[in-house]
This record gives structure tokens, sequence and C-alpha cells, in this order.
């Protein structure tokens, strides 16, 4: 068991399993049941809601994020016929770019229909359809065959979820021996920097997203352990956030009145949680990580 580090989680828990899952499902979906048309004046051409990897002063926000496109496609290695399960598809962002250049079979699910409906539409405008699927469920919800899966992604959505444990078992058991697992989400560090359960943080995990779990990076590599696969990559992309939620509140600023007018008073929403992102970023009182994991094939452990 994760112990619970703030009043949140406690709240969570107290609700019991079902109520949690209603509650996320519900508050969560919220935020992503804003016009997609907002999303697209604010994020890159891709519509990635999560952070890019920036390397050069001069990289812009396409380039970042295509760059992290381009590092998840290499780091899942998708041959023909694979199939792969993106949880949190969001507006297609990864799933799309992958179903693209693979031959793979693609399942993206989120909890907000609008997500759904562009996500399928930008399938069909780039011709990907017959390998993509996308439907609108929590993962708890999700039946997952045992071996089923080659690969699993959680680009920006594992924070939404409060059950990782059960999570973790659930993906590890439905994992292929040889299968990938992608994570890249924001984490808190092992020392508390700051009140987690301050009016901040309750804005930015309550207010404007619905319900956020921050673990620390030993405890979600611990489940991920100890749901019996290895991991074999982590990379620290806390920079990386700090820029993209610059670009991104850059965009908000810039289109403020359009934002409003779809949805009013929106932009400041946009505006003031990545601002606190922002900030707690940059004082690395949150971290942003990628991890990639892999279920070991049972030959390898033939080898001596
Ligand atoms: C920040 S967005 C990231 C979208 C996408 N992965 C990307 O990087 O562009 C989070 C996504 O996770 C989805 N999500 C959150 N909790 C979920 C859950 N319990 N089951 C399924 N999807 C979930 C949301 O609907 C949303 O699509």
């Amino acid at each position: 068991m994760i112990p619970t580090a703030t009043a949140l989680e406690r709240e969570a828990d107290g609700r019991g399993a079902s109520a949690q899952r209603e509650h996320e499902r519900e508050l969560v979906a919220e935020h992503y049941e804003h016009r997609p048309e907002i999303f697209e004046l604010v994020l890159d051409q891709g519509l990635a809601y999560a952070t890019g990897i920036f390397r050069d002063a001069s990289d812009d926000l396409e380039t970042a994020q295509t760059r992290k496109y381009a590092f998840v496609e290499s780091e899942l290695a998708i041959r023909p016929e694979e199939s792969v399960l993106d949880t949190g598809c969001g507006w297609g962002s990864n799933l799309l770019y992958l179903a693209e250049r693979t031959k793979g079979r693609f399942l993206g699910i989120t909890l907000s229909a609008k997500q759904r409906e562009m996500a399928l539409a930008r399938a069909r405008m780039r011709g990907v359809s017959e390998r993509v699927r996308v439907e609108l469920t929590h993962v708890e919800d999700l039946p997952l065959e045992p071996e089923s899966l080659d690969a699993v992604l959680f680009v920006g959505s594992i924070v939404h979820m409060h059950h990782r444990e059960e999570i973790h078992q659930r993906v590890a058991r439905a994992l292929r021996p040889g299968g990938r697992l992608l994570i890249s989400d924001c984490f808190f560090p092992s020392q508390a920097r700051g009140d987690r359960d301050s009016a901040a943080s309750r804005y930015i995990f309550v207010e404007a997203l619905g319900y956020c779990r921050l673990l620390r990076l030993s405890e979600e590599l611990g489940l991920i352990e100890e749901a019996g696969l290895d991991v074999r990559k982590v990379e620290d992309l806390t920079d990386s956030y700090v820029r993209t939620l610059g670009h991104w509140i850059d965009n908000v600023r810039k289109h403020r009145e359009r934002i409003d007018a779809m949805s009013p008073g929106f932009s400041k929403l946009l505006q003031t949680y990545m601002t606190i992102a922002k900030l707690s970023f940059a004082r690395r009182s949150a971290l942003e990580y990628m991890i990639v994991a892999r279920k070991l094939h049972p030959a390898a452990l033939a080898v001596r």
C-alpha cells in the first residue's frame, strides 16, 4: 500500500473504490469536455496535453512535442499487428503519431466524449481509422485480457488515477512477455518542498483538473516492479515541462478573448493553473518524469 500523503488522497480513500472511480469519471472529464477548439489555440498541432522534450534554447513548442512523439515511438518500437493501448489518449496526440508511422493496432481510451469524437475524426483524416479505436471508458472498467497487449502508454493521464497499485497489476498482467509500458507524468519529490495541501495545490488538483494524485517517483517505480516489470529508463523532463507550460501560458494570453468567447472564464482558469504548475516545476516542488518498463520474456530467464 502506498501511504496517502495529501488530504485529497485521504478523501479519495474515504470515498471507497467505486465512488472514487465515479468521482474521477465525472470531475476529471469536465476539464477535457471543454471545446477542442480551445486546446487547438493553446497546444501544438498534434494536440499533446503533456510535456514536450526541449533540448536547445531555440526549440519551439512544435519542435519539443515532435521530439517527444519520436521518443515515444522509438521507446515503444511497435511492430506490425502489435496491440497498443493508449490510456488517456486525449485528442489523439501520441495515438495518431504512432498509428501513422507503424503498422500496429491501437485502442485509445478517454473520459471525454468530445476528445473521443475529435481523436476519431483526426484518425479518419489521416487515413488510419482502420487500425485506431477510441473508447469512452474509465481504465478500471476496461476489460483487459491477460497477455493481450504489446505496449501501454500513460502520457499525462496516470496522475488522474487514484488506484495505482491495482492499475499497475492489471496492466502488467495484460502485457505480453516483451511488452512495453511508457509513463510520462508528474511526481512529488521525496521531501515535501512546500505544502501539498495548499490552496494553490487544491486549485490545480481539484478546481482545474478534477482529481490528481502525485506519487513519489520511487513509489511509482516500486509499483511497476512489484507488478513484475523491469524499469528500463527514467528521464527527468522537469525543465522541459517548465518550458512547455511557458508556451501554453503565452498561447492562452494571446487567445484570451477567443477562449472566453467559447467558454467564459476558462482562460483565467488555464492561465492560473498553468502558472502555479510552472512555478512548482521550476522550484522542483513537483517533478516530471518519463518511465519506460518492460515485461521480461521467459526465454530471458533461462539465459545464464
Ligand atoms: C492531460 S490529458 C493527456 C492526453 C494525451 N495522453 C496527451 O498526451 O496528449 C489526460 C487524459 O487522460 C484521460 N484520463 C484521465 N483519467 C482517466 C481514466 N481513469 N481512464 C481513462 N482515461 C483517463 C483524460 O480523459 C485525458 O484524455
